[in-house]
């Protein structure tokens, strides 16, 4: 059976019009307009393009429309007057408001879930983001099995995309849903468990792994390009990575450390979307340290900070896990708010200003992570038989060193390393 949402995938249709619509319920600490960008930049991510933004001031959400019925009148003159073929809500619909609005508005609506779940299938690039990002779909679909898509699609010629029920959806049956479901949860399983054994075998190396973190559009990827040298993606797009990217850098005094970029966070990211980027977020779990980039010039900077921290929880990354905030795009503030940025950075030693872009505060980053690695390492004398290659081979890789005589039988080293690793050393 294909399904639905491998269907919308190939129909896809870019260059849609569409219309960004917040209900403002005056219960958030951000700031609207911010808030309508962020949504457009999501919207623009799947290719649509964004007509108009508008703010509602929601006072009471009606349970059959989410907005006022005199914002609807008003919605629907403006969807005609731009001739959008969708309406995306920034907030959460219930299956009755989106087919209400969309009766009333002759054209498709989706919600901030149902726009994510689209960003989502389209980037997941790994057989298991994929997989799950399918889960997540059909699991979001299945109570919004409508017939009034149908006729209300074949009126205007059909937009397949954006997982509403097409034809073959509607005429599947829920159960065929729910095998497709089961189906899928078992070839998850299996794939996760391939992962597992690779993972394993990654763990058993030596280097450190460091993470990349931050919410979306932060910089991470222009950061991981710094300092790695690689050619990541690097784009006003939002979630532009969604698999984890994983290189090996070096820093001073480390040989080898692993760098990883991961996905990029978002406020009120759909739960079962969490589960999607399982692989991507077990490396940011396991890490020996983790960078938040933060997007410092941001007007919900902090905001942006707490969301972060808030999955970082949920997914359950230890709060002993060292960590850095990298305020990123600190060329872009200016007089007083750059003076202060910069002033609050040097005060605290978990901060370090930046920019990824031009490379300001880059080599600081990469000495403080450098040493906040290597605290703790204690040095040690290590003599070994002179051929030993394997043995000097394996201090060079996994320990600093700073001096070493060798002469016809022996050579002793003076190297630096972690305890650990002493340990191990000794275990060889
Ligand atoms: P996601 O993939 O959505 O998670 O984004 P990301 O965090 O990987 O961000 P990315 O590196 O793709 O950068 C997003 C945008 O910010 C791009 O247009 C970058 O060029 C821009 N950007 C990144 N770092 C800087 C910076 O230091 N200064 C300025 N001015 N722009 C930056």
């Amino acid at each position: 059976m294909t399904t639905g949402f491998e269907r919308d995938r190939d129909e896809f249709a870019r260059g849609a019009r569409a219309i960004v619509v917040l209900p403002d319920q005056g219960n958030s600490s951000r700031d609207a307009d911010a808030r309508l960008e962020e949504t457009a930049g999501l919207a623009m991510a799947i290719g649509v393009v964004v007509a108009e933004k508008i703010a509602y001031r929601v006072r009471q959400p009606k349970p059959a429309t989410l907005i006022g019925s005199g914002q609807v009148e008003a919605l629907a003159a403006q969807v005609r007057m731009e001739d959008a073929q969708l309406v995306v809500i920034d907030g959460a619909l219930t299956p009755v408001q989106q087919r209400n609005l969309e009766t009333a508005l002759e054209c498709k609506v989706i919600d901030r879930t149902g726009l994510i779940l689209e960003i989502f299938g389209e980037r997941a690039a790994t057989a298991e983001g994929r997989l799950q990002v399918e889960l997540a779909h059909l699991d979001y679909q299945a109570g919004r099995l409508v017939r009034s898509w149908t006729h209300l699609e074949r009126q205007r010629g059909g937009f397949g995309f954006l997982g509403g029920p097409g034809e073959t959806q509607i005429e599947a049956d829920r159960r065929l849903i729910r095998d497709r479901m089961a189906r899928l949860r078992k070839e998850l399983d299996q794939v996760s468990r391939t992962r597992g054994l690779h993972r394993d075998r990654r763990q058993r190396a030596p280097w450190p792994v460091i993470a990349l973190v931050g919410y979306t559009n932060a910089g991470k990827s222009t950061l991981f390009n710094r300092l790695t040298g690689a050619d990541v993606m690097a784009e006003d797009l939002l979630f532009a990575t969604l698999d984890p990217t994983l290189r090996q850098i070096q820093l001073p005094g480390i040989d080898k450390a692993i760098l990883s970029d991961t996905v990029g966070f978002v406020s009120e990211l759909p739960t079962q979307l969490v589960a999607a980027f399982k692989a991507t977020l077990e490396e940011v779990v396991s890490a020996d340290l983790l960078i938040h980039v933060r997007d410092i010039a941001h007007p919900d900077s902090e905001a942006q900070r707490a969301d972060v921290e808030a999955v970082l929880h949920e997914i359950g990354v230890a709060d002993t896990t060292p960590r850095f905030e990298a305020w990123n795009k600190i060329d872009l503030l200016e007089g007083d708010a750059r003076t202060d940025a910069l002033v609050e950075a040097s005060r605290r030693d978990d901060v370090v200003a930046i920019s990824a872009m031009s490379g300001e505060g880059v080599e600081e980053l990469k000495r403080e992570v450098a040493a906040k690695l290597t605290a703790g390492h204690r040095r040690y004398s290590i003599t070994l038989d002179a051929a030993d290659g394997a043995g000097a081979a394996w201090l060079h890789q996994h320990g600093e060193v700073l001096e070493q005589e060798i002469d016809d039988d022996r050579a002793t080293y003076d190297v630096r390393m972690a305890p650990r690793d002493y340990e191990r050393f000794l275990q060889r």
